[in-house]
Formats: C-alpha cells, structure tokens, sequence
C-alpha cells in the first residue's frame, strides 16, 4: 500500500511518519512537502534513510506539479496534513492561508480525482476544532455543531473541509475528516504557546500570555492523534468526521504555571523564580474563549483512546525541548526571530 502525506515535515505529520514508517515496513510512505519554515527535516533523521520512505519537495499551490506527484505515486491512501498552521500568523498575513489550506487542498482534491480509479483509495483530511468557533464556559463540540470560525486560519480550514465533504457528495471521491483539538509534543515549532513557553521560560525570557490567559483549550498529546487518525484510516466509516479530543481542558495559564514548575524541576531552581517570567499582553484579535472536543463517535466506532495524560505528554515535551538543543537550533533562524519582533514587539 501506497500512503502519500502532505506536511509530512512539519509537527504533526513528522510525528505521524516517525510512528508508522517503521511500524509498517510494507507500506510506502511518500512525504509531500514544500518545506516552508514550519518545516523541519531533521524532525525526520530517524527514519530519512528507510527503504519505505521518500520525500517529494511540492508546493500544494503548483497545481501540476500536485498532480504529476499524485498520478506518479498514484497513492492508495492520502493523509492530507500540510497546511499553514498559526493563527497570530493568519492575522498578521491571511493570503498564504487562502492559498496553502483552501487552493493547496482543492488541487489535492482534483488531482486525486484524477486517478485512474478512486474505489478502493483513501482521502484523509486533517482538520481542526477551530472551524467550530468559540464555545462558553460549558459543553463541548459534536460532529455536527455549526460552523463559525473566528480567525483567517479557521475560515481557511473550515472552507478546505467543505471542498473535502462536497468532492465526497458530488463526485463520490472515498473521504474522511478528523477535526482535533490542540497538539502538543515533541517538533512543535515554537511560535505556538506550549514550546514558547517552554523555551523562553528555559531562557529567563518573558512568558506572553494573551488577555488574562483564562482562554481555555483541549490539549492532546501529539502521538494520541497519530494513532487517532490510525485508527479512523482503519476502522471510521467513508464520508463521516470524527472529533478526536484528550478531554484535557485547561486554562492558558494553568499551562504556563505548569510548564515554569517543570522547567524550574529540571533546572534545580526554586519554581517562583520562573513564574515571575509570567507577562500579560495584549489579547489576540478574534481569540477564541474556549474549545473542548466530545470525542464519543471516535471512541465508540474506533476504539479510540488517548494513552498520554496531560501531565505525561507534558513531562515528554519538556525534556524533549530541554534535551534537544540542534533541534532547537534548526527551528530558530532569522525568519523565526523576525517572527517574534512581528509579533510581540508591540503587544
Ligand atoms: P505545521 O505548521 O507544523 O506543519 C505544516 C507542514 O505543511 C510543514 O511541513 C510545511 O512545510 C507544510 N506546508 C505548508 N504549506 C505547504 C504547501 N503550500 N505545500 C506543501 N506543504 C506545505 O502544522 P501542524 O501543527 O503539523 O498541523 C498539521 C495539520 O494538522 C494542519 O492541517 C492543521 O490544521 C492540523 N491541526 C493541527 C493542530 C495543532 O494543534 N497543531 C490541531 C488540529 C489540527
Ligand atoms: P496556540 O498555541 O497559538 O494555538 P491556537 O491559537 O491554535 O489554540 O495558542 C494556544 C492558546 O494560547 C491560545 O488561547 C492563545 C494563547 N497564547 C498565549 O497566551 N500566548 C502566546 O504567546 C501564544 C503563542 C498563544
């Protein structure tokens, strides 16, 4: 079998392949990727080399070039993970957004399409929570709550999921979609808060926690989602969705307050002196207040459960952010310093 990933240098989709090239050595893995600086290929040192493994550098947004690597590989199964990912980016610059999630999808889509025979082959797409909008201080989304993004990151993920579900409706293309809540783990670029803070508060740098950091968000342990998308390639129903949630809601900064303890732990220093690096600014435009997922269908009809807590996933990512320095390095050029300037310069 043949599983073409997209974004499979970035967070998530690294995660992903580091999990399964190995587990299935019977099965191909093409990782199609533009490597944009959310990228990072030594996420993927340990399995470069396998025999079961290639890369092919694409731009979802060069239509042919989509469909020539498809129709080469001509992929049973693709799990679409490539994206732009940030929402304070999306604000800052929504046009990549538009194009990488929204016209970078729907040439996935036409490509795919264009196989010679689609019964049979597999379109995943990876979603977010996001394009549910914002919840109050109860209840939690369903597969079937309206959507009401808030953010241009959002809209662009709400709109590729309508294009995945209308390919499924009028043209009967073989689909599923997960919307999960908020990942954490190790080869998340730190521009996103949990390796933010980690770092900086490693760094004695100010911790920026937006508005009054009581925002809340439903976090699932990077390699729970892996396996979740797994399990619905495997055993979910073609043309359905399913939310995939850690039931792990948590304030902003209780987050925080937990990781300057952790951090504090493994520095040897006294935790106050890392909570102090604690800085309220300027609230995100749009900031959703709360997400929290009801992950019922993929429990029921997928076995799914999280093997990660909170406090587990969280100890794994802290030693991975303290211990892997060349990583760090990689991640850090110049583009992510001006991405800090940009952003909380003038907060
Ligand atoms: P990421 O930003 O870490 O990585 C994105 C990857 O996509 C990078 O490797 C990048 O090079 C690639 N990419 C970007 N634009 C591309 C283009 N035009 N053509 C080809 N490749 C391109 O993202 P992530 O956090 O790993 O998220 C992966 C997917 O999961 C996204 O679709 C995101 O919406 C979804 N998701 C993320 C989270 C989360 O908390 N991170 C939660 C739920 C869903
Ligand atoms: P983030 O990791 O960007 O994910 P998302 O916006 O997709 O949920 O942010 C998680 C939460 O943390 C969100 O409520 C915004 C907040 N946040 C801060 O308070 N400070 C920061 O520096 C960042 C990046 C995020």
């Amino acid at each position: 079998m043949t599983i073409l990933v997209t974004g499979g240098a970035g967070f998530i989709g690294a995660n992903f392949l580091n999990l399964f090239v190995p587990r299935h050595p019977d099965h191909t893995f093409v990782n199609v990727d533009a490597l944009t600086y959310a990228a990072n290929l030594s996420s993927l040192a340990g399995i470069a080399d396998r025999t079961n493994y290639t890369l092919e550098r694409v731009d979802l947004v060069d239509r042919k070039a989509v469909e020539e690597v498809v129709a080469r590989h001509k992929p049973d199964v693709i799990v679409h993970f490539a994206a732009e990912s940030h929402v304070d980016r999306s604000i800052h610059g929504p046009e990549a957004f538009v194009q990488t999630n929204i016209v970078g999808t729907f040439h996935l889509l036409e490509a795919f399409r264009a196989l010679p025979e689609v019964s049979g082959r597999l379109f995943h797409h990876v979603s977010t929570d996001e394009v549910y909008g914002s919840l109050g201080p109860t209840g939690a989304f369903t597969e079937s709550s309206p959507y009401d993004p808030s953010s241009p990151y959002s809209a662009s993920k709400a709109a590729s999921d309508h294009l995945v579900r209308a390919y499924h409706r009028t043209y009967g293309l073989p689909v599923k979609i997960t919307n999960c809540s908020n990942n954490y783990g190790p080869y998340q670029f730190p521009e996103k808060l949990i390796p933010l803070t980690i770092l900086n508060a490693a760094e004695g740098k100010a911790l920026p926690v937006y508005g009054k950091g009581e925002n809340v968000r439903d976090w699932l342990f990077v390699t729970d989602h892996c396996e979740a998308i797994w399990a619905v390639i495997e055993r979910g129903a073609v043309g359905a969705t399913y939310n995939i949630g850690g039931r792990s809601e948590r304030r902003n900064i209780d987050v925080v307050r937990q990781i300057c303890t952790l951090v504090a732990e493994a520095r040897g220093v006294p935790a106050a002196s890392v909570l102090e690096q604690i800085t309220f600014v300027t609230d995100r435009p749009g900031h959703d207040a709360r997400y929290a997922i009801d992950p019922t269908r993929i429990e029921a009809e997928c076995g799914f459960v999280p093997r990660e807590t909170f406090e587990s996933g969280l100890q794994k990512t802290v030693q991975f952010y303290l211990e892997q320095h060349d990583w760090v390095r990689d991640v850090r050029s110049g583009d992510y310093r001006a991405w800090l300037d940009r952003n909380y310069g003038r907060r």
